[in-house]
């Protein structure tokens, strides 16, 4: 993603009007650029991404892997040394491992090459297949397996892992009312002395407010051609919400939205986060670093443990 060139910043005043007009036009995939929202409305379900939708999965996949960017997964030489700080958090090898939100398995892959054994879930089939074709190469299968599911809705069985990963802000993704929920069934997964380990972001790399910026691109996650990108990003403070949007115009005048938006728990009040999802034993780092998180960490990685060790 290009730099934005151009930042406005004024109050925060979410839109009311359009919207019902843009929510249907959505839906019968008319979308008319006039017809799109000024500011982008956060966890509107007609424009938030569908990780598990397999056009979007496939060009999600493509970021993923992109070693010229961190923008869907971190490149590689920064998630070697991410593993090696995990190894440290970990109980040791041979624990039972979920990798919660894995996508193309970057973590669970080197972890279960360390000896764990590791579940994957992730709602993207084209992530999962890559994860699984790169396990079989190492010929890691019998240490790794990657399952398609929803965190929302995913069973998983009770007691049956040592230690569970949330890593690179999957869990923000999650509307506010909805996170509790999420980290209640990973925590009732794992063994009654397991640790959840959550990398949470505190704000955005951004100011409160909104930037703009437009680029042509060749492609991108909302198209295979080359098409004139916008993109705009609201960081709203008061409400702990930001949204990346992006809106895509192709040369035949055919438009699509798609954003992602994020609840960012704010610091004071992650113990209790946690607390409330059974886990009330919680220690924060400030980011990957063996450093006390405090509040002007700008990201954070929660150990959290369902009882004292
Ligand atoms: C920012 S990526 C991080 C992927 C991986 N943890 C990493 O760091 O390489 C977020 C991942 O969460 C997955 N995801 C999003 N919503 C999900 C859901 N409701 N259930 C399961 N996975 C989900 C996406 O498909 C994507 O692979």
């Amino acid at each position: 993603m290009n730099k934005p060139p151009l930042v406005t910043h004024w109050p925060i005043t979410p839109p009311t009007a359009g919207i019902v007009a843009y929510a249907a036009a959505s839906m019968r995939r008319k979308l008319h650029p006039s017809s799109i929202p000024p500011w982008p409305v956060p966890f509107d379900s007609s424009a938030e991404l569908d990780w598990g939708n397999p056009e979007y999965a496939r060009r999600l996949l493509r970021e993923h892997l992109d070693q010229s960017h961190d923008g869907a997964s971190r490149r590689r030489t920064v998630v070697a040394g991410q593993v090696r700080r995990l190894r440290r958090l970990l109980p040791s090898s041979p624990a039972r491992i979920l990798d919660a939100g894995c996508g193309p398995g970057l973590y669970a892959v080197p972890l279960a090459a360390l000896g764990y054994s590791v579940t994957g879930v992730d709602v993207s089939e084209a992530a999962l297949r890559h994860a699984r074709g790169v396990a079989s190469r190492a010929q890691l299968l019998g240490k790794v397996r990657f399952v398609k599911g929803d965190l929302r809705s995913v069973a998983l069985k009770p007691d049956s892992f040592d230690s569970a990963l949330l890593v690179y802000f999957v869990l923000e993704a999650f509307p506010r009312a909805l996170q509790p929920e999420v980290l209640r069934r990973i925590a009732t997964a794992l063994t009654p002395d397991g640790t959840l380990i959550a990398e949470l972001r505190l704000r955005p790399e951004q100011p409160p407010g909104r930037i703009d910026w437009w680029d042509v691109v060749p492609n991108s996650l909302l198209s295979d051609r080359r098409h004139l990108l916008l993109g705009d990003a609201v960081y709203d403070q008061r409400r702990h919400t930001y949204v990346l949007r992006e809106i895509a115009i192709h040369d035949d005048g055919s438009v699509s939205v798609q954003q992602t938006s994020g609840w960012l728990c704010p610091f004071g009040s992650i113990p209790r986060l946690f607390a409330r999802a059974g886990l009330p034993n919680v220690t924060m780092f400030d980011g990957w670093t063996g450093s006390a998180a405090h509040a002007l960490s700008e990201t954070v990685l929660i150990v959290a443990r369902r009882r004292r060790p």
